[in-house]
């Protein structure tokens, strides 16, 4: 199969030296994008800017912003089989992008306004046909409610469960819930391990 997988943070900018983003590693998304092709699946990886290679043999569509991520799935998803999106894509991004860079004001607060960004997986997920769809959920409190809602709300096939402090760190607990009303818990362990069991869950190899 050909499976599209998002990874890693999007940067929103400011100003051309400034931007908000979040603490994603990438390290979640690039560990199931090289247990996928490990299967036998032929994996683009639309990656925001992370500090990682690419896995061998994945090909790698790097992006900066949350609308630059869009615009590259977009392009690529008529031709895949599957999406896997991983990434902590900004809600929101800064309502204007200063040309130049921001001045500061002596002794002044400066206020922000922000606008939302698109849903990628939820966009993507409205026109996937019989084509699967695994999102992930980064919840603190009440994760299940709010992930099953997400399930449903993005066309997801499944939604892969974490707590917030699995961004940046190596290992996770993740808990795989199924539009099938499934659940399996797949962790604590460390990232690459838990990628290759939700890539066996997910995409397994017998539909490569
Ligand atoms: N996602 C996406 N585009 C966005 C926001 C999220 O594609 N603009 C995807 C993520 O890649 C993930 C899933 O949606 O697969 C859930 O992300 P999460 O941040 O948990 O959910 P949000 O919809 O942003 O909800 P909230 O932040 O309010 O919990």
């Amino acid at each position: 199969m050909r499976i599209l997988v998002t990874a890693g943070p999007t940067r929103e900018d400011l100003d051309p030296v400034r931007y908000l983003s979040n603490r994603s590693s990438g390290r979640m998304g690039y560990a199931l994008a090289a247990a996928l092709q490990r299967l036998g699946h032929q994996v683009v990886l639309v990656s925001g800017p992370v500090e990682l290679e690419p896995p061998a043999g994945v090909e790698r569509v790097p992006v900066w912003s949350a609308r630059d991520m869009l615009a590259a799935c977009r392009e690529r998803w008529p031709d895949m089989d599957g999406l896997a999106a991983v990434a902590a894509v900004a809600d929101y991004r800064p309502a204007k992008r200063a040309r130049g860079k921001l001045k500061r004001a002596e002794g002044e607060g400066r206020s922000l306004e922000l606008v939302p960004n698109p849903d990628i997986v939820r966009t993507l997920a409205r026109r996937k046909g019989d084509r699967r769809v695994l999102g992930f959920a980064l919840e603190s409190s009440r994760g299940r409610a709010h992930a099953r809602r997400k399930l449903v709300d993005k066309h997801l096939d499944w939604i892969a469960l974490n707590g917030p402090e699995a961004q940046g760190a190596s290992e996770a607990t993740l808990l795989l819930l199924g539009a099938d009303g499934s659940e399996r818990d797949l962790g604590p362990a460390r990232k690459e391990l838990l990628a290759r069991r939700l890539a066996a869950l997910t995409f397994p190899e017998t539909n490569a």
